[in-house]
């Protein structure tokens, strides 16, 4: 199976264990983890969380199966330097539903690199997969995440109030989706054309 793909500056390819040090190097910022419900993070913790998510990755690749979760690192095709990570997590109990997830290194916000990882995970899950449904959620004060979302055509479907704590403070959460049959015949071969297998 293809493990990596490219879409304007960006390659995205599988996520595999010599990527470890730099997504815990990202993680371990505070600007990064300012809104994510698993960080701030150490080396320890981010390597106990995505080394089991790897091994299933690569364990599938290597008997040429599917994998059932989706990791990408993200880096600058040019030079392969580390911008950042996306996913595909699997809903429970809904076959051909994805939650989607992104962070990148600061360094390289506000670029439209963000979109640009959000809209490959979009190709890869309608495209590639062939998926029924993608859900998305972030934090009501994440606008970058919510901009992000709302450029890739995810529709906001409702609001929990007060749902998570960051410190003393409770915060609502957004919860997004997009359907397959959301995207236009012309909005499939864009994704088609941006992204090359
Ligand atoms: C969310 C994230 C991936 C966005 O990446 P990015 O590369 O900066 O995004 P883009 O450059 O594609 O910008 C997308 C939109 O967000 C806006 N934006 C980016 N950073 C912003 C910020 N700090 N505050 C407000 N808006 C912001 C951009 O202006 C753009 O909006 P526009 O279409 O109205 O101009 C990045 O900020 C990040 O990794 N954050 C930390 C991890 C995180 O929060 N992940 C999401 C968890 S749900």
């Amino acid at each position: 199976m293809q493990q990596t793909w490219t879409g304007g500056d960006l390659e995205f390819s599988c996520c595999t264990e010599d990527d470890l040090p730099d997504i815990a190097r990202m993680l371990s910022k505070e600007s990064v983890c300012r809104w994510l419900i698993f960080g701030l993070n150490t080396e320890e913790a981010t390597r106990s969380y995505f080394l089991p998510l790897i091994e299933e990755i690569q364990a599938a690749l290597a008997e040429k199966r599917r994998p059932d979760l989706h990791v990408f690192t993200v880096r600058l095709k040019r030079s392969g330097e580390f911008v950042g990570q996306c996913a595909l997590l699997p809903a429970e109990f809904s076959p051909g539903t994805f939650l989607i997830g992104y962070q990148l290194d600061d360094r390289y916000w506000r670029r439209g690199y963000g979109t640009l990882a959000c809209s490959f995970l979009v190709y890869f899950a309608f495209i590639v997969l062939g998926c029924h449904r993608l859900n998305g959620d972030t934090v009501a004060g994440n606008t970058a995440s919510r901009r992000v979302m709302e450029r890739c055509g995810f529709t906001l479907e409702g609001i929990q109030r007060q749902y998570w704590q960051f410190g003393r403070e409770y915060h609502d959460r957004l919860i997004f989706g997009l359907l397959a049959s959301d995207l236009t015949p012309e909005r499939r071969s864009a994704l088609r054309e941006m992204f090359t297998p």
